[in-house]
């Protein structure tokens, strides 16, 4: 008799591995008395803002601790349609928002709730790594969509259009991104729309830094007049609140999809945690100035990071308009992302994430995140600098 495998094809798919394996090695070095600067994790350092964790409080007091609707409570569902008809003006209905734990699980039940097994689902690469392990789970063929640096990570429409066929069931889009920071500018998503229309798919447009952003102005999918009734927008709590390990996201969508997402999301999950979903209701209507400074903060270690990288050898670096992370060409230092990876963390105590970690176009990247502070940053530059001289 065969011994069948333990583990589900599903359970095998690899993701993120460089990410765990530098988190892995910068800990044993850490150990062994290493003193590694973290330029790899993506989350904002900052706390978040106390009257957030206040409302939390008080709604834990005031008894949110049972399970909740499996769509969000009411009130909730309220606050972020009236927060995205405010921030992309186009109405929203409450119906049409369903809260989830953390914008991943929006993404995860979307894509379950809209893709079959063999549709085609178009996705960016380099990108984040849950798009790509969601379409293989659900048995979906992924086709990359690469990003073109030279138009600062946005995408080339006769490319896209070249990988859209009869199969092609969703494109998802991530504006600004991970892990490039690039923000594509409207007429790239106005060309994605006529396509989507003309070729009958859907659109997840991802838009979880949609506050992150620096320079000009944020070009959301989602407001776009032709987007209407084949998209679903993302976003969430964790990095415009710093709200990461609170888990809470949401997706919007045309008013028919939201049951089903949230069937399937009650299957796993019953309902978001209420009292944290009561605690989102502040985030988005009480004050947003830790939200500014915050930006303020990611704006000069943007600038500081940037400036720095460009004066190392072998490496260009372009400058993001959005998100928290920067993606440098490193093509020049003749060195591989996973050997400059390893370089970095061993010989300049920086961890960093080798670009192929999103995806096979991240070859000749890597990741840098400033979620860390501009002295943390110097001082990784500074050793990066020294290390890269003395190869
Ligand atoms: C592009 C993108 N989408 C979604 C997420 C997940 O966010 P959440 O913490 O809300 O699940 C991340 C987190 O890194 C991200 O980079």
């Amino acid at each position: 008799m065969t011994r069948r495998t333990v583990f589900a094809e599903r359970a095998r798919i690899p993701t993120g591995v460089s990410i765990l394996e530098v988190l892995a090695r910068a800990k044993e070095l850490e150990a062994g008395g290493r003193e590694i600067i973290h330029l790899e994790i993506g989350e904002p350092d900052f706390d978040t803002p106390a009257n957030i964790t206040r409302a939390a409080v008080r709604a834990l007091d005031e008894g949110y601790t049972h399970y909740g609707p499996s769509a969000g409570l009411p009130e909730v569902r309220e606050a972020i349609a009236k927060h995205v008809t405010q921030t992309r003006g186009v109405d929203t209905a409450a119906e049409q928002v369903v809260v989830t734990t953390g914008a991943k699980a929006a993404i995860f039940f979307s894509i379950l709730a809209l893709v079959d097994p063999g549709d085609e689902v178009i996705y960016p690469n380099p990108g984040f790594p849950s798009y790509e392990a969601t379409i293989k789970m659900v048995g979906a063929v992924p086709v990359p969509m690469p990003l073109v640096e030279e138009r600062d990570f946005s995408i080339d429409l006769d490319r896209f259009a070249s990988l859209i066929t009869a199969k092609t069931k969703l494109c998802i889009l991530n504006s600004p991104q991970n892990p490039t920071g690039g923000v594509l500018p409207r007429d790239v998503l106005e060309g994605i729309a006529d396509l989507a229309e003309r070729h009958d798919f859907y659109v997840l447009t991802d838009e979880i830094y949609s506050r992150i952003i620096y320079d000009g102005t944020f070009a959301s999918y989602y407001a776009l007049p032709n987007a209407g009734e084949r998209t679903v927008l993302i976003d969430g709590f964790s990095k415009t609140y710093a709200m990461t390990g609170w888990r809470l996201g949401y997706g919007v969508m045309p008013r028919s999809f939201a049951p089903m997402v949230a069937k399937l999301f009650s299957n796993a999950s019953s309902s978001t945690c209420t009292f944290v979903q009561r605690a989102g209701i502040e985030a988005l209507t009480g004050p947003q100035d830790s939200v500014d400074n915050m930006i303020g903060e990611f704006r000069a270690r943007r600038d500081l990071l940037v400036d720095g990288l460009n004066r190392l050898p072998g490496f260009v670096c372009r400058i993001p308009a959005g998100a928290f992370y920067v993606f440098p060409n490193i093509t020049g230092t003749g060195m591989t992302s996973m050997a400059l990876q390893e370089f970095l963390l061993e010989e300049a105590g920086v961890a960093v994430v080798a670009g192929p970690s999103f995806g096979e176009y991240g070859e000749g990247y890597i990741r840098l995140s400033y979620a860390n502070s501009r002295t943390n940053i110097q001082t990784a530059l500074d050793g990066m600098a020294a290390a890269l001289d003395k190869r």
